[in-house]
């Protein structure tokens, strides 16, 4: 392999590395219905950025269009310094994405441990899936106690754990979670975030999509937000709160 190229001098940061992440003028498509305009962005190696915006706004289709379920129109996408514009899914998880899609991504007719079973299965090979799994039930206890239960009959925040479970346990390179908190349980959501704080510890790219931005700011220095499938604001997640407030009250919508 070769060494990767060093750095410009006076590059701030870690330059070293390409961004985990780089929309750079990204549009998208839902049939007629245009979604994205232009969007662009960066999410560093290693770093956890918020995609914050109301009703809407996009999140959920940049999110789409970084797995791969949506193909973009215009712009490009790159991983790791590696053009991926409109690549399967199957080949950007191949590459180290992994998104945790807005609700439940769970098989409700598989069992706890059928679900985890088949989740590790293709990333850790047969040999590392009880493993996998034992990771699994440590991080998220109740799901140890439910393991023989059919994933149709636990509740939404258990749901949620399990789908969480599945791309924890083997970290990808770049980890998409959308909505994750949406309808939890405070108690959940901290479970919720401890875990994303620790993949984030150990290296992991997040691209943190969320409605509400005190749950993220502990965890993302740098927030996105989105306005009408465009980029509103880009700064720190603190300032984020203020750029979020200002839109609603543009639109009329706070107050
Ligand atoms: N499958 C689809 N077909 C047509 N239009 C869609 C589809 N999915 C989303 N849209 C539209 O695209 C726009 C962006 O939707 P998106 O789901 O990305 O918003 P979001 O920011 O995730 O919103 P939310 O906070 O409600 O989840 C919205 O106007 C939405 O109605
Ligand atoms: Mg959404």
């Amino acid at each position: 392999m070769k060494e990767p190229a060093a750095p410009s001098e006076g590059v701030a940061g870690p330059a070293v590395k390409a961004p985990a992440l780089e929309l750079d003028g990204v549009s998208a498509s839902y049939g007629p219905y245009r979604a994205l305009f232009g969007v662009s962005f960066t999410v560093g190696a290693g770093e956890a950025v918020a995609l914050l915006g109301s009703n809407g706004a996009g999140k959920s289709t940049v999110a789409r269009v970084v797995s791969g379920l949506l193909a973009v129109t215009d712009g490009r996408m790159t991983l790791d310094g590696v053009d991926r514009t409109n690549q399967p899914p199957y080949r950007l998880a191949r590459a180290g994405v992994a998104h945790v899609v807005e609700g439940r991504g769970v098989f409700g007719r598989l069992t706890v441990e059928e679900n985890l079973t088949l989740a590790f299965h293709q990333r850790a090979g047969r040999g590392g899936v009880a493993a996998c799994r034992e990771q699994a039930y440590e991080a998220f206890p109740v799901l140890a106690g439910r393991r023989h239960q059919k994933g149709a009959t636990l509740s939404g925040g258990e749901q949620r754990m399990l789908s969480l479970a599945k791309v924890l346990v083997a970290p990808p390179r770049l980890l998409v979670a959308d909505e994750l908190s949406l309808g939890l349980a405070p108690a959940i959501i901290d479970v919720v975030y401890e875990n994303l704080r620790r993949i984030h510890a150990e290296g992991v790219a997040l691209l943190i999509v969320e409605q509400h931005v005190d749950h993220v700011v502990g965890l993302a220095a740098r927030a996105v937000v989105l306005e009408h499938g465009s980029v509103a604001f880009e700064g720190p997640a603190s300032a984020a709160v203020a750029a979020v407030e200002s839109l609603l009250a543009a639109r009329g919508e706070l107050g």
